[in-house]
């Protein structure tokens, strides 16, 4: 059977493009979700990357026209820590985004609570909103991502079994390196979106990008194996990423 990839790269000037690059995406593939299906189902990834996308997005020029009413937002992964905590994702695009948009529909996963328990938790939730049967996988519209400089995407970190989950939509893993537990989608579900979105900026990526975007090799890196089998994969990169 034939294999397309649907990939984009676009190299920005700057991060402040990149982001604003980003918020074009987010905004046209809003007005054509909800004019198509009447919502956006989008999951927010964290780390540093998301915050100037989140903030530009927050701007009038972007946000405006957006009936957020229409707008879900759920979360990609999760660190296991309180909705308040300087580490939480979920804080992040809260404190960042929600709150400046008056978002009304997101569903955070409860890092403050047991990490199996808010895996099956998210898992239940996830199923109760897609209305999903048995078998059958979400389909995100905007799926954010970043990676990390050892080619981690989401929580699904290279060396762990997270990236070989398949019957499970969201999973635990705990992380050695960081000593923490994260909770995550699984590749099933990033895979299914309908458009996954990296934002990669920062020289300290260059490296780690020119594995990731050699989708022909083998691909060791949880990152590489992002590759939306019905949806388009942007890789949104700056100019120190790109060049070193
Ligand atoms: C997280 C993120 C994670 C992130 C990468 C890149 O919870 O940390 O979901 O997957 O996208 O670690 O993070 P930076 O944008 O900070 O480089």
């Amino acid at each position: 059977m034939t294999k397309t990839i649907d990939l984009t790269l676009s190299v920005t000037e700057s991060p402040q493009a990149l982001a604003r690059h980003a918020a074009k995406i987010f905004v046209e593939r809003c007005h054509d979700a909800i004019a198509q299906r009447g919502e956006y189902n989008v999951a927010l990834s964290g780390g540093r990357t998301p915050t100037l996308f989140f903030e530009t997005l927050a701007l009038s020029q972007f946000c405006s026209g957006i009936p957020w009413e229409k707008v879900n937002f759920y979360w990609v992964d999760e660190r296991c820590v309180g909705p308040d905590d300087q580490q939480s994702n979920y804080r992040l695009a809260k404190e960042e985004l929600l709150h400046k948009v008056s978002a009304t529909h997101f569903y955070r996963m409860k890092g403050e609570i047991n990490s199996q328990d808010a895996a099956d938790e998210y898992e239940s939730l996830l199923r109760r909103h897609f209305q999903l049967s048995e078998g059958e996988i979400p389909r995100f519209d905007f799926m954010l991502l970043g990676m990390g400089s050892d080619g981690h995407t989401a929580s699904l970190f290279p060396g762990y079994d997270g990236i070989e989950i398949t019957n499970r939509l969201v999973t635990d893993q705990y992380i050695r390196e960081m000593e923490a537990w994260r909770v995550t989608l699984t590749l099933p579900v990033l895979n299914n979106a309908r458009a996954c979105v990296f934002l990669i900026q920062g020289k300290e990526k260059h490296e780690v990008l020119t594995k990731a975007l050699n989708l022909l090799s083998d691909r060791t890196l949880p990152a590489q194996r992002v590759q939306p089998h019905n949806g388009k994969l942007y890789w949104i990169v700056d100019q120190d990423a790109y060049t070193g």
